[in-house]
């Protein structure tokens, strides 16, 4: 797959919950081979100071596979908020795709999402792919509260079925997605335990709890992992975690998705 360094053009910002941002970006080279859980370096920095100098990872969120990205921005720092002050028809700097997406089995289903706050951003297009792929999608999504919670009415309406937790009880049930999951655990049949794939992004300690009830289970889990990023592309080995059998694996390159077996050795 060949990655691609363009000028995207900007074409919407929208502020789809609090303090996160909906960015669309005009990247033909990208949309027509992006996968599910890759993702792009994208310039953030302020015109006038050059602030921050590295360019940011983010993971496609949404892709019409012919002209546009979609990027679901959480607003944490000096280059998120950077990003939410763009307008359409700006131009940013955008390198990709970037690492390894989700391996979904052909015979995997149901497919079961799990997304803990902004870890939702790389699981709408999966949801996407695999429904598109004949799937039987679950999301199962925690946020810290209702406004954290980005709108979900879209894959509702396409079939995805969801069940939301908060921390607060503001939506869904109170708890976590975690949690979610336990509750689910009784509907998913043990013979169709071993098709079931599980692909998860969100916080370390959700992941992995997810981890340990996977195991248990004998359910196959995939994690989606973030690491601090300067180079994007396997050079500079700033982003590297250690695998639970000690092997360094770069998150740019190896990664973002590996099994969560690999990561929690569990
Ligand atoms: C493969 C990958 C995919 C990602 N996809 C998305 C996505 O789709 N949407 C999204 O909102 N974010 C995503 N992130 C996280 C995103 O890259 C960071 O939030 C962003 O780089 C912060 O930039 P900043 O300049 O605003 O923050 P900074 O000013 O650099 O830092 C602000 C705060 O954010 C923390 N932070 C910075 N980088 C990261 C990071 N990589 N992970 C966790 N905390 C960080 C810092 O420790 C600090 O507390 C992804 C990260 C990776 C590695
Ligand atoms: S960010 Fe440079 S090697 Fe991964």
């Amino acid at each position: 797959m060949r990655k691609h360094f363009i000028e995207a053009e900007v074409v919407s910002v929208e502020r789809v919950a609090y303090a996160t941002v909906s960015i669309g970006l005009k990247a033909a080279e990208i949309a027509g081979q992006v996968q599910p859980g890759q993702f792009v370096m994208v310039g953030s920095h302020n015109a006038d100071t050059h602030d921050p100098f590295l360019n940011r990872p983010f993971s496609v969120h949404e892709c019409d596979q012919k002209t546009t990205i979609q990027l679901l921005i959480g607003i944490v720092g000096r280059g998120t908020q950077n990003l939410a002050r763009l307008e359409p028809g700006n131009r940013l700097s955008v390198l990709g795709p970037l690492g390894t997406g989700f391996n979904v089995p052909a015979a995997a289903d149901p497919v079961i999402i799990i997304g803990g706050g902004l870890g939702i951003a790389p699981l709408n297009y999966l949801a996407r792919q695999s429904l598109k792929n004949g799937k039987k999608v679950i999301l199962l999504y925690g946020a810290g509260s209702r406004e954290q919670l980005i709108p979900t009415a879209d894959l509702e309406s396409l079939g995805v079925k969801i069940k939301i937790a908060t921390d607060d009880g503001s939506r869904g049930v109170r708890g976590n997605a975690a949690m979610l999951l336990e509750s689910r655990l009784a509907d998913i049949a043990a013979e169709t335990r071993k098709q079931a794939y599980l692909a998860a992004c969100g916080p370390w300690k959700m992941l992995q709890a997810l981890a340990e009830i996977c195991s248990k289970n004998v359910l196959n889990l995939e994690v989606s992992l973030e690491s601090k990023m300067a180079c994007g592309v396997g050079a500079c080995l700033g982003c590297t975690h250690f695998l639970s059998d000690g092997s360094g694996q770069r998150v740019c390159k190896e990664g973002p998705v590996f099994s969560a077996n690999e990561v929690f050795g569990t």
